[in-house]
C-alpha cells in the first residue's frame, strides 16, 4: 500500500489508544440524540412498534455505513489526509463528488450551531437543579412548559427578554445565552487542544461518567413503586386545580353556566349554532381558562390529546358546555356521582383498548371537522368535506359503539360529545402505572401506537422515516465525523471492531439508558397520554422534571440527569468541530489557533441565527431539517457510492478485513451493495414526499426560514469554494490518488 509521505506537512496525529479512540467516537454518537431524540420519538410513534423499523434500520443502514465510513477514513488517513473532502480526493478522481466533501464539513458545523444551544439549556437546567430554581415548580408539566419556553427564549424572538416584576419592566439578556457562551468556551477551549490532549482525554472521563450518571438515574426509574391511577373526578378536583384556584373555579363554573343558559334560551339550544353565535362573546376568555384548567387534568393528558385541541374551538366548546354542567352536577349531587361512578365501572368491562382508541379517533377527526365548519376563512369545497365526513364518521361511531354494547349511550355522546364516556374511554386505555408496564410501553410492539395492530403503526412510512433519521442522528452516520475520526487510527487498527463496539455503545446507551429511564418514569408518574404525542423536547425537558418533582430526592437526580446530559452533548459536539478544523489545517495550513479563530466566528454566527430566531424554535427547527434531515440522506448515499460503486465494495472489504480481529459478515456485501442504497431511496422518496413540501412552503413565505436557508446556502457555498481551492492545492502538492493496492 503506498502511502503519502507526510514531510513538510504538519506531523500526523494518531488516537492515543485503543480504549480511547472507541470511546472517542462513542462519545461523539452518544449525545442529545439518545437521551432526549430516542425517547420523544420512540413514545410519539408508538413506543415498541417504533423498534422494529428502528432495529431494522440499524441492521441495514446504521452499522453497514458505519463500518463504510470507517474504512474510508482509514484509508484516507493512510494517504495522510485528515479531513473528509481530503479523504474523498484521495479516494476518487471525480471532480463532482469531491465537492461533496463540503457537504461533510457543513453537516457537523450546522448541526453544531443549534446542537450547542440545547447543550447551553441543559448546563443550564444542571445548574437551576443545584441551586434550587426549579423547586418552586411543583409537579405541573405545564409550569415546566413555561419554564422552558421562557428560559430557552422559545415565547419571542431576540436576545433580550421583557420581565416584569411588580410594577418594574426590565428588558435583560436571556439567560440562556450566559450558559451558551461557557458551553462555547468549553468545546473551543478543547478542540484547541487537539485530538488527543482534548477530545480523547475528555472523553476518557466523561464517558464513564455519564454513563454511571445514567445508571444512577435508571437505578432509581426502575425501583419506583406503582403510582395509583387518578380516578376521572379525582383528576378534575385535586389535581387538574391547586388548592387555591378551587374556589375561583367554581364560581367561575356558576357564573358561566348562568350565562350559558342565558344565551341558549335565545338561540333554541342549537349547539353548534350556539357555538358559532356566541363564539366572539366576551365570556369565550374565561371560560376557555376554566377549561384550560378543568380539561387539561380530566380529558386532554388522559385521551393523549394535544391540550390545544379539545378546548379551542366549537369542539372545545360544546364539550366544555357539559363539562361545565358536569363538574356542577358533581359537586351539588354526589349521588350523580356514585352512579357515574358504576356506570365506569360496567363500561371498563365492555370495551378494549383498540375500541377506546378507535371511539377517541373519531372524537379527534370530529373535533377537527367542527372546527373546519366554524372557520369563517374556510373555503366552500372544504366545508362541504368537512360536513361529508362529519356525517360519514358519526355514523361509523355509533355503529361501532352499538358494535361494543353502548347502544344506550350512542345518541347521546352523538350529540353531545359525551364527556363521561371520554373520562370513562380514556380509564379503561389506562394501564396500572408500573414500571414493568411503561417498560411494556417501551419494548412491546403490541401495546402498539393508538391501541392499534403493530401492522397500523408499520404500515405508516413516517414511522420508518423517523426510525432511519433517528439512527443517522444517534450513531452520527453521514455526518463526515466518524470518517474524520477513522483517519487518526494507525494503519492496521482494526475499523471492524471498532465501529461495531462504538455502535453498540451507543444503542446501550440509547435503548437501554435513554429509553429505558425517561419514558417509564413518565409513565409512571404521568400516564400514557403523557407519553403519545410527545415532542422531541417534551420529554426531556417538561415531562422529566416533573417526574423528578414526584421523586424522594428529586433535585438531586434532576441534577444528575441534566449533567449528564451536558457531558453527552460536549463529547457530541466536539466531533462536530474537528472535521472543519482537520480541513482548515490540511487544505490551507492553516495553524490550530487561525483554524479554530475562523471556526469559531462562524460558528458563533450561526449560534446567533439560531438565538434570535428563538421563537417557536423556528431557527433550531430549520437548520435541523435542512442540514440534520435532508444534507445527512445526501451525505450518506454518496458515501454509500463511493465505497459500493466507485471503489467497489469487494475491494473496500478486502481493506476493511486489514487488522481486523472480527471478519465482516458475508451478508454485508449484498447490504452495502445493493439493499442499503435501495432502502436509503425508497426512504428519501418518502421523506421529501412526506415533509419537504411544507419545509419548502415555509422557506418561501416565512421570513424566518427563508433566513436560515440563505444561511445555510451561503455556508454551503463557502465550504464548497473552499474545498475546490484546497483540492487544487492537493493536486499541486501531488497527492493525487493513489492506487489502493488491497
Ligand atoms: N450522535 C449525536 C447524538 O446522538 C449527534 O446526539
Amino acid at each position: 500500500m503506498a502511502e503519502t509521505p507526510t514531510g513538510g506537512r504538519r506531523p500526523r496525529e494518531n488516537w492515543g489508544t485503543k480504549l480511547g479512540v472507541i470511546l472517542a467516537v462513542s462519545g461523539s454518537a452518544v449525545g442529545l440524540g439518545n437521551f432526549l431524540r430516542f425517547p420523544g420519538k420512540a413514545a410519539a410513534n408508538g413506543g415498541g412498534a417504533f423498534l422494529i423499523p428502528y432495529f431494522i434500520s440499524l441492521l441495514i443502514l446504521g452499522i453497514p455505513i458505519c463500518w463504510a465510513e470507517w474504512t474510508l477514513g482509514r484509508q484516507g488517513g493512510r494517504m495522510g489526509f485528515n479531513s473528509a473532502p481530503g479523504v474523498i480526493y484521495s479516494l476518487t478522481r471525480n471532480p463532482v463528488l469531491r465537492l461533496f466533501g463540503a457537504l461533510a464539513i457543513l453537516i457537523p458545523v450546522v448541526i453544531y450551531m443549534y446542537y450547542v444551544y440545547i447543550e447551553a439549556w441543559c448546563l443550564g437546567y444542571a445548574w437551576d437543579y443545584a441551586v434550587g430554581n426549579l423547586d418552586s415548580l411543583g409537579m405541573q408539566v405545564d409550569a415546566y412548559k413555561q419554564y422552558f419556553q421562557q428560559f430557552v427564549g422559545a415565547d419571542q424572538n431576540g436576545f433580550m427578554r421583557t420581565v416584569t416584576k411588580g410594577s418594574e419592566t426590565n428588558v435583560i439578556l436571556s439567560r440562556v445565552v450566559y450558559f451558551l457562551v461557557i458551553v462555547f468556551l468549553i468545546n473551543f477551549v478543547l478542540i484547541y487542544r487537539g485530538v488527543t490532549k482534548g477530545i480523547e482525554t475528555f472523553c476518557k472521563y466523561a464517558m464513564p461518567l455519564l454513563v454511571v450518571a445514567a445508571l444512577i438515574v435508571l437505578g432509581r426509574v426502575l425501583t419506583l413503586p406503582p403510582q395509583p391511577v387518578p380516578e376521572p373526578w379525582q383528576f378534575a378536583m385535586a389535581d387538574a386545580l391547586p388548592e387555591a384556584k378551587w374556589t375561583a373555579f367554581v364560581d367561575g363554573l356558576r357564573n358561566t353556566d348562568a350565562r350559558l343558559r342565558a344565551v341558549e334560551d335565545t338561540e333554541n339550544g342549537d349547539t353548534i349554532a350556539l357555538a358559532r353565535a356566541t363564539a366572539a362573546e366576551t365570556f369565550a376568555d374565561d371560560f376557555k381558562k376554566i377549561l384550560n384548567d378543568y380539561y387539561k387534568g380530566i380529558i386532554a393528558r388522559r385521551e393523549g390529546y394535544r391540550a390545544d385541541v379539545p378546548v379551542t374551538g366549537p369542539y372545545g366548546y360544546l364539550a366544555s358546555v357539559d363539562g361545565v354542567r358536569y363538574a356542577l352536577r358533581q359537586l351539588d349531587d354526589p349521588q350523580d356521582a356514585d352512579a357515574h361512578r358504576e356506570w365506569v365501572r360496567q363500561t371498563r368491562r365492555q370495551l378494549t383498548r383498540e375500541q377506546v382508541w378507535d371511539l377517541l379517533h373519531f372524537e379527534a377527526i370530529e373535533a377537527k371537522h367542527l372546527n373546519t365548519l366554524a372557520d369563517a376563512q374556510a373555503t366552500e369545497a372544504q366545508q362541504g368535506v368537512a360536513e361529508a365526513e362529519l356525517r360519514q364518521k358519526r355514523a361509523d361511531r355509533i355503529a361501532l359503539m352499538e358494535q361494543v354494547g353502548l347502544s344506550p349511550w350512542a345518541e347521546r355522546v352523538r350529540d353531545t360529545h359525551d364527556p363521561h364516556l371520554r373520562a370513562a374511554a380514556a380509564e379503561v386505555a389506562e394501564l396500572d402505572r408500573t414500571v414493568t408496564n411503561g417498560l411494556g410501553y417501551m419494548w412491546n410492539p403490541f401495546t402498539a401506537e393508538g391501541g392499534r395492530s403493530i401492522w397500523a403503526a408499520l404500515s405508516r412510512p413516517q414511522v420508518w422515516l423517523e426510525a432511519s433519521c433517528q439512527i443517522f442522528f444517534s450513531l452520527s452516520v453521514g455526518f463526515g465525523i466518524i470518517i474524520t475520526y477513522a483517519t487518526y487510527l494507525r494503519r492496521n487498527d482494526d475499523v471492524v471492531l471498532n465501529g461495531l463496539t462504538a455502535a453498540s455503545t451507543n444503542e446501550f446507551c440509547e435503548v437501554c439508558l435513554g429509553g429505558m429511564i425517561t419514558i417509564p418514569a413518565a409513565f409512571i408518574f404521568l400516564g400514557l397520554g403523557s407519553l403519545q404525542g410527545a415532542g422531541t423536547f417534551d420529554l426531556g425537558f417538561f415531562t422529566t422534571p416533573a417526574v423528578f418533582a414526584q421523586m424522594p430526592a428529586g433535585r438531586f437526580f434532576g441534577f444528575v440527569w441534566f449533567f449528564m446530559l451536558f457531558l453527552a452533548a460536549v463529547t457530541s459536539s466536539l466531533s462536530m468541530l474537528q472535521p472543519a478544523i482537520a480541513f482548515l489545517e490540511e487544505g490551507f495550513n492553516l495553524s490550530r489557533r487561525g483554524s479554530v479563530a475562523l471556526l469559531g466566528l462562524l460558528t458563533a454566527n450561526g449560534i446567533l441565527v439560531v438565538l434570535y430566531f428563538s421563537e417557536g424554535l423556528k431557527g433550531l427547527d430549520t437548520m435541523d431539517f435542512w442540514a440534520g434531515n435532508l444534507c445527512i440522506f445526501v451525505m450518506a448515499g454518496t458515501l454509500v457510492i463511493l465505497f459500493s460503486w466507485v471503489i467497489g465494495a469487494e475491494r473496500c472489504i478486502k481493506l476493511a478485513g486489514q487488522g481486523a480481529e472480527l471478519k465482516l459478515p458475508r451478508l454485508f456485501l449484498p447490504v452495502i451493495k445493493y439493499i442499503a442504497p435501495t432502502y436509503l431511496l425508497i426512504i428519501f422518496v418518502f421523506w421529501v414526499r412526506e415533509n419537504a413540501t411544507s419545509y419548502v412552503e415555509s422557506v418561501l413565505t416565512d421570513s424566518t426560514a427563508t433566513f436560515v436557508v440563505a444561511f445555510i446556502v451561503l455556508v454551503l457555498i463557502f465550504f464548497a469554494v473552499l474545498v475546490r481551492l484546497a483540492n487544487q492545492k492537493w493536486t499541486q502538492e501531488g497527492r493525487e490518488v493513489q492506487e489502493i493496492d488491497s
